[in-house]
């Protein structure tokens, strides 16, 4: 692997696709070839497993089993597809989302047993792993008004996330909190809080050191 993979991480709201875009286009203006992914997501295979996680068919309730195999599909595909060739041709891949939203909303969130979230994780990544990874970091009080506004001011619907209730963010943003802690020279934590400027900002001192 010789080209650098940094992944953007955080609960709705935070802010991540509107940092990915910025980044990408600050890094491909300085001349490096980038590619942008997200997860779920980002290939034909991966897009089509995002709409039924997020929308199951007739309304039917996923189960967290199901949630965590499907998400780990559409990253193994990413992984073989697009993010392996890229980063052997030495590119910079941006990924908004990445295997720490597997650990964060399925294990942490979910309840499911992190061993066994760890274990699909392996499956899909084959050993590619972030050299960086961004923690967008805001409050949940701020991740539900955003996600409130962006519902009343787009054509954007409710998905089944958005379904899940306080209780839930609660424990997937607690468990983004210990993952930044368990790995403090991967992950940097961004107040995401602060104004949009400010945020790509600080993105953009913490991405310099890797290049
Ligand atoms: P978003 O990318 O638009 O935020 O939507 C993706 C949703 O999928 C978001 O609610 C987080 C969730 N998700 C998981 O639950 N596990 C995962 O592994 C990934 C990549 C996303």
């Amino acid at each position: 692997m010789s080209g650098l993979f940094i992944t953007f991480e955080g609960i709705e709201g935070c802010g991540k696709s509107t940092q990915v875009e910025r980044l990408a286009k600050r890094l491909a203006k300085e001349g490096h070839e980038t590619l942008t992914l997200r997860e779920p997501g980002g290939t034909p295979i991966g897009e089509a497993i995002r709409d039924v996680v997020k929308f199951p068919p007739g309304h039917n309730t996923i189960s967290p089993d199901t949630e965590l195999l499907l998400m780990n599909a559409s990253r193994a595909q990413l992984v073989q597809q697009a993010i392996r060739p890229a980063l052997a041709n030495g590119a910079i891949v941006l990924c908004d989302r990445f295997y720490d939203s597997s650990l964060a909303y399925q294990g942490h969130g979910r309840g499911l047993d992190l061993a066994k979230v760890q274990k699909a994780i392996d499956l899909a990544i084959d050993g590619i792993k972030p050299n960086l990874t961004l923690l967008l970091d805001i409050p949940l009080s701020v991740s539900q008004a955003r996600v409130s506004d962006r519902l009343q001011s787009t054509d954007e619907i409710q998905d089944q996330f958005d379904e899940s209730g306080t209780k839930f963010f609660e424990r997937v943003l607690d468990g983004f909190h210990i993952l930044a802690k368990a790995e403090p020279a991967r992950f940097r934590i961004i107040n995401g809080d602060k104004s949009v400027d400010n945020v790509t900002e600080e993105i953009w001192s913490s991405v310099q050191s890797h290049l």
